[in-house]
């Protein structure tokens, strides 16, 4: 399984934790950076996330920005993607059960690396339900 990450500089940390364990659990990562405490504009990385995905580089996305918030938002304007900013291990769950989300989104500034391994393992392991939440997902992609 390929994982697209991508974070800006107040995610990045959390996201090169999460994707060296992502590596030694045998996933294949594909970096799109950020690397360096540098300020760069999160909506760059969201985009590179959801191209991966929209083009079928990479089975999920993992992104991180320092809320989780801009970093979600942006993911969420290509249709086809679905971004799930997930808080806590319900949500992870949840997001693949309900809404089969293919973008994870952490806040760095606000996730301990313990959480965001536990909640990213659950969100990796989950499948979608489909039945009456496929006609949902629908819907989105008809707005
Ligand atoms: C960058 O300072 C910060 O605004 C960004 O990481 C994120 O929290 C935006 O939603």
């Amino acid at each position: 399984m390929i994982i697209s990450a991508g974070a800006d500089h107040g995610g990045f940390e959390l996201k090169d934790k999460l994707a060296a364990m992502l590596r030694e659990e045998g996933y294949e990562v594909i970096d799109n950076g950020t690397n360096s405490p540098d300020s760069v504009d999160y909506p760059d990385f969201a985009q590179a996330v959801a191209r991966d995905i929209l083009e079928k580089r990479a089975d999920f996305g993992l992104l991180v920005c320092g809320s989780g918030i801009g970093i979600s938002i942006a993911a969420n304007r290509f249709k086809g993607i679905r971004a799930a900013l997930v808080t806590n291990p319900d949500y992870a769950r949840l997001s693949r059960q309900h809404n089969n989300a293919n973008i994870i989104a952490f806040g760095g500034r606000f996730t301990s690396f313990e959480d965001a391994e536990k909640w990213l393992k659950i969100f990796l392991s989950t499948p979608f339900e489909g039945g009456r939440h496929e006609r949902r997902i629908e819907k989105i992609d008809n707005i």
